[in-house]
């Protein structure tokens, strides 16, 4: 639809396009028409599925735009269509891994609006963290997700007050299979670093860090954050993690950072916290989870009970909002 036309209430309120969008990913439409199968039958016999019910859902998608019927019951990719080939959407899009979570979490946003608080277990009898502990597989779609096929390779260039030259240690807190710590070491061969995640996703990170050539200079620790973390860094990195929790955990989260670091060490802080004027957004991880985007002002406020202050925030030429913290 052009940007300038205002949407109808029926075009609002359309779960058929997206569930089709989600149903044609996970069976891998775009790639058996990518491997040379282009009719409903044969499409239907490699995905597995009705070949009735995958050409209603086919017809529904091409007059939205994506994938194109050249024939009747004949199909092609278009350029949307080309999309569904890329692994990370595949990761985001997949019923029957993390992106079944996600799809089905909206499902709870009654409950949320409701009673502010996150209603997952609603849906899969147990919050999100213990979902996933409990299902190895989707916890595994779930690191992919945010690791360098999901999210590609971080970049390491984001600015500290003072410069890198004095930091010798990092300590990624909650740092998924260690993509950004493996940046970070790369483009920084006097750093060693230690990466903190659950034990399962830690155990993802040695290609990444073996790939990125540091191996020798990381250490790897599965624990949880609500713990005491290796003590004595100089940076502390909570990227994406701070946004997943209401006010209670993300105290603890930097308590544990502000008791490990040294005084004149620092907690940096990204992916969490937006300008004071940001406008407001809902997205998944407050659906999940209960979790929330700070503002820099609300930021500073949280920070105080975990005996830190902020001592910069600001949007760097990267597009990255940054906040440092120091020891109060
Ligand atoms: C949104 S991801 C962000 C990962 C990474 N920092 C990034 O930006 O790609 C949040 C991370 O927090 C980790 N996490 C959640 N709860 C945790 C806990 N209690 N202890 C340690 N890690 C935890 C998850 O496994 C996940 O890797």
């Amino acid at each position: 639809m052009p940007k300038h036309q205002v949407p109808s209430l029926s075009d609002l309120s359309d779960l058929c396009t997206p569930w089709c969008v989600h149903v044609a990913a996970t069976l891998r439409i775009a790639d058996h028409i990518a491997a040379g199968i282009t009719d409903i039958d044969d499409l239907a016999a490699a995905a597995g599925c009705d070949a009735g019910v995958l050409h209603n859902v086919l017809a529904h998608l091409v007059g939205k735009g994506l994938f194109e019927e050249t024939a009747p019951g004949r199909f092609a990719l278009n350029e949307v269509a080309q999309e569904l080939l890329d692994p990370a959407q595949r990761l985001g899009l997949d019923l029957e891994g993390i992106g079944g979570r996600f799809a089905h979490a909206w499902g709870t946003l009654l409950t949320y609006v409701r009673t502010g608080k996150p209603a997952y277990r609603e849906i899969f009898g147990l919050p999100f963290w213990e979902d996933l502990d409990a299902h190895p597989e989707i916890a595994a779609s779930f690191d992919a997700l945010i690791g360098p096929v999901g999210h590609s390779a971080p970049t390491p260039e984001f600015q500290i007050t003072g410069g890198w030259t004095p930091v010798r240690t990092v300590v990624d807190v909650g740092g998924g299979t260690g993509a950004l710590l493996a940046e970070i070491l790369r483009a920084r061969p006097e750093l060693r670093g230690t990466l903190v995640d659950f034990p399962r996703t830690v155990a993802r990170s040695g290609e990444i860090f073996q790939a990125a050539g540091v191996a020798d200079r990381v250490t790897a620790i599965g624990q949880s954050f609500f713990d005491p973390l290796p003590a004595g860094a100089d940076l502390y990195l909570l990227k994406k993690v701070l946004n997943n929790w209401p006010d209670r955990e993300a105290t603890a989260i930097l308590s544990r950072c502000a008791e490990a670091t040294h005084p004149t060490g620092r907690i940096i802080v990204l992916g969490s916290v937006s300008p004071d004027d940001a406008p407001r957004q809902l997205v998944m991880e407050m659906v999940l989870l209960g979790g929330k985007q700070r503002t820099v002002s609300e930021f500073r406020k949280l920070v105080r009970a975990a005996r830190l202050e902020v001592s910069a925030a600001g949007q760097q030429r990267s597009g990255a909002f940054v906040v440092e913290c120091r020891p109060a």
